[in-house]
């Protein structure tokens, strides 16, 4: 079995010339990463001050935290789940990982939505699954359909689903997951499910598939809605008869999450007044890059249901959108993603903005890309 080769992410190489520009002296708005600019909610960098000061902590993993996110499943979503179907992880990569490797053995295959987060494909293919890619364009709202998984074949072993999803922010509708949830037990398809964007939606809240699937793998972290990316914690909802095949794993690849992380995630949860403001200034973003998008002439968009990030065409600009970003930030100082870190095929003529920032960053953003895309157009219709 040969070593697979993995994808580099293409936003880290335009975030470390972002940050070389700034060395030099220029301004920059960083968009091209999906974390939040705030920091963790106050109350939880007191809790974290507190434990410092007083405990001295060890390998652990919390029960009060499990027993918390239990109650968060019971009242976001009516759905009932035991605190030992619950791993706490450093963050959702491993939750993924060990999501994965519990579930499917290597050379297994599994499908998910083109375009989707960079790390899905790279990490299947580091464990020697096989990822397969289901295009997934304008008709589809971007987003995996039951129709298109029912159509692979063979059928695969495990699905990956993302709602809200990077890099569009596109949320499939409950129907819609009632009726993948049917393909899947038809064809007997593993799902796991991935929802570190739920609390991010600008209309009606996303669902979990666990409200119509116990035996889904859920993925979840305190990286997004919670503002705590830095601090690597996250969580993993597993059946039944996964727990010992999921504890083994968490056990001797990760050990435990941070323990001061855990006592900082548990006092996150009563935190909600800050982090739904974080949630309103998102929208604001939003509501601004949608106006101002169409004046750019870019007027094909992915529907940005949820998340904070806005994924656009601009294949009548380009289809090289690295160079395209990478001009962008060395002519306006605003980082943002290349299609091609989400989608191998089509994201060359794709960029994605992520509008996790304050409104303020916002409003100079769209103050610098104005004259640029104007120019752009220019160009592209002398051309
Ligand atoms: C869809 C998706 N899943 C998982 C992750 C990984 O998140 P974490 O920081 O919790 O490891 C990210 C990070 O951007 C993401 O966008």
């Amino acid at each position: 079995m040969t070593v697979p080769s993995i994808d580099p992410f293409h936003a880290i190489t335009l975030s470390a010339l972002a940050h070389r520009l700034a060395a030099e002296g220029r301004s920059i708005i960083h968009m091209e990463f999906g974390q939040p600019s705030t920091s963790a909610p106050r109350e939880a960098i007191e809790r974290a001050h507190h434990v410092l000061d007083t405990d001295p902590m060890g390998y652990w993993e919390s029960e009060p935290l499990r027993v918390r996110i239990a109650r968060h499943y019971a009242e976001s979503y009516g759905v009932e789940v035991s605190p030992e179907r619950i791993l706490l992880t450093s963050g959702a990569s491993p939750a993924l990982v060990l999501a994965l490797t519990s579930c499917f053995a290597p050379g297994a295959r599994v499908a998910l939505a083109r375009p989707g987060y960079v790390a899905y494909r790279n990490t299947l293919r580091a464990l020697h699954i096989e990822p397969v890619e289901i295009p997934c364009g304008e008709k589809e709202r971007f987003q995996l359909t039951a129709e298109l998984l029912a159509a692979v074949e063979p059928a695969p072993d495990g699905v990956i689903v993302a709602s809200p999803a990077n890099p569009t922010g596109a949320i499939l509708s409950g129907p819609e997951l009632v009726a993948i949830v049917a393909v899947c037990r038809e064809r007997g398809i593993r799902i796991v499910s991935d929802e570190i964007y739920h609390g991010l939606s600008f209309g009606d809240p996303a669902h979990s598939v666990l409200e119509y699937e116990p035996d889904a793998m859920i993925v979840n972290s305190f990286s997004k809605y919670f503002s705590m990316a830095p601090w690597r914690l996250g969580w993993l909802v597993v059946p039944e008869e996964k727990i010992a095949a999921a504890r083994a794993r968490m056990g001797n690849l990760f050990l435990t999450p941070s323990s001061l992380s855990q006592h900082a995630g548990l006092a996150a949860f009563d935190c909600r007044g800050e982090l739904d403001g974080h949630v309103r200034v998102y929208r604001r973003n939003r509501d601004l890059l949608l106006a101002a998008l169409p004046t750019w002439g870019l007027q094909r968009i992915a529907p940005p249901d949820g998340a904070f990030y806005i994924y656009a065409d601009v294949g009548h600009l380009t289809q090289d959108s690295l160079s395209f970003c990478e001009k962008l930030l060395r002519d306006t100082g605003v980082a943002i993603a290349p299609g091609v870190d989400f989608d191998p095929v089509d994201g060359k003529r794709f960029i994605r903005f992520s509008f996790a920032v304050s409104t303020d960053r916002i409003a100079e953003a769209i103050a610098r890309m104005t004259p640029w895309f104007a120019a752009r157009d220019a160009e592209s219709r002398v051309t």
